[in-house]
């Protein structure tokens, strides 16, 4: 039986020649590659500055602190997301505070937001879940209303837009992840973009030690050792300069999912708001409606015997034991999330997949279906 990963990587021959030659040249730790990417991906992002560091996560933190996030401090966080958001809040000795999301998105409900505000709220930080943008505008405004910094996590959403603007470049700051799932890879890695020339500075400075000017060893703050190796960000590089057609392949597959899987009785696709976002899949995400009667882990085992490997969503930030334990979330703080969190799940989304693929998964899907 065929086996379908859920995620695969395409690495081609531009990024082996980079990472040769960062192997013949020595230049393993920082070099040249690191610059280059940093620049054409800030560039491509609509931003001036990028910031390599060494995953999501860590562009995260970096965030989080260059803004002075510190303890007593609330950052508001869309509840679905990778607990990376929640962490680096955390990392600062700050509160992550969830908003609840709107189900047949899964983008934060933005009109939550302001009923979540209150004098130890610093920041908000948005994520565009899965290639699609938060609405961006009633952000801005909250943020200006009630001088809060905007974070964007676009993890998984490279290349994303909202109204035309790049996603990281509205907010205040934008974190990217270049893990191996991620639209383009590092294998591990992440940047951080800004328009803000201060905040480039403070990032930079703080990804790096915060070494002293005149004695280097004499360091002025806490800094942290978030460095890129221009080995990774050469494969970085390699990747970025076939994103165009990294991105055409997958919305090839979306297109080519959605046309077979649009009209099953109980299985939703996430809904997309061609308006404001210019779409582009990370992993084809879909849930189960309220009333069907096979359960999702039912559904995806189905899959699984198959040899259709899936991945369930993400469960909510206020369904996380330790963050409960420490910050006082509760599991029915965010209905909404809670429900994508026990429903949803993404089919297999790797730029290899070919019509036949496609077929076979949605025939199976379809199959199972028929016991919705
Ligand atoms: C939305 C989101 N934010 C942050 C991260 C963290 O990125 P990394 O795994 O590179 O640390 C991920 C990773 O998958 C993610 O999906």
């Amino acid at each position: 039986m065929k086996k379908i990963p859920v995620a695969s990587v395409q690495i081609g021959e531009k990024e082996k020649e980079f990472i040769n030659d960062c192997l013949n040249t020595s230049w393993i730790g920082q070099g040249g590659y690191v610059k280059e990417f940093e620049e054409k991906f800030s560039a491509y992002s609509n931003c001036k500055h990028g910031i390599t560091t060494t995953s999501g996560t860590t562009a995260l933190h970096l965030a989080c602190a260059i803004l002075d996030i510190k303890e007593g401090d609330e950052v508001i966080i869309s509840s679905s997301t990778n607990m990376a958001c929640a962490f680096s809040v955390d990392y600062c000795n700050a509160k992550p505070v969830p908003a609840d999301i709107i189900t047949n998105t899964w983008q934060v409900n933005t009109n939550l937001i302001e009923s979540l505000i209150n004098k130890k709220t610093k920041a908000i930080m948005v994520v565009h879940l899965f290639g699609q943008a938060v609405e961006m505008d009633h952000v801005m405004d909250l943020a200006k209303k009630y001088k809060l910094k905007v974070i964007e996590d676009c993890a998984e959403s490279h290349g994303v837009e909202y109204k035309g603007k790049k996603v990281g470049s509205i907010g205040d700051l934008g974190t990217f992840s270049f893990f191996s799932n991620k639209t383009i890879t590092c294998g591990e890695g992440g940047m951080l973009v800004t328009n803000s020339d201060e905040l480039a500075k403070k990032a930079r400075d703080f990804k790096n030690l915060c070494y002293g000017n005149k004695n280097k060893f004499l360091h002025h703050e806490i800094g942290f050792n978030y460095r890129l190796p221009n080995v990774s960000a050469a494969m970085g590089l390699g990747q970025f300069f076939k994103i165009d057609e990294i991105i055409q392949t997958k919305d090839k597959i979306y297109s080519a999912y959605n046309e077979r899987l649009k009209d099953i009785r109980g299985f939703k696709i996430a809904d997309v708001n061609p308006s404001t976002t210019k779409y582009i899949m990370w992993c084809y995400n879909a849930y189960l409606e309220k009333g069907v009667k096979l359960s999702r882990e039912k559904f995806l085992g189905a899959l699984k015997e198959f040899g259709i490997d899936t991945r369930e969503s993400f469960k909510p930030i206020n369904q996380q034991l330790p963050l409960q334990k420490k910050y006082g979330l509760k599991d029915d703080d965010c209905p909404n999330a809670n429900f994508i969190g026990e429903n949803g799940f993404y089919l297999p989304s790797g730029n290899d997949l070919n019509i036949k693929d496609i077929d076979y998964i949605c025939d199976k899907v379809k199959e199972i279906s028929k016991k919705f």
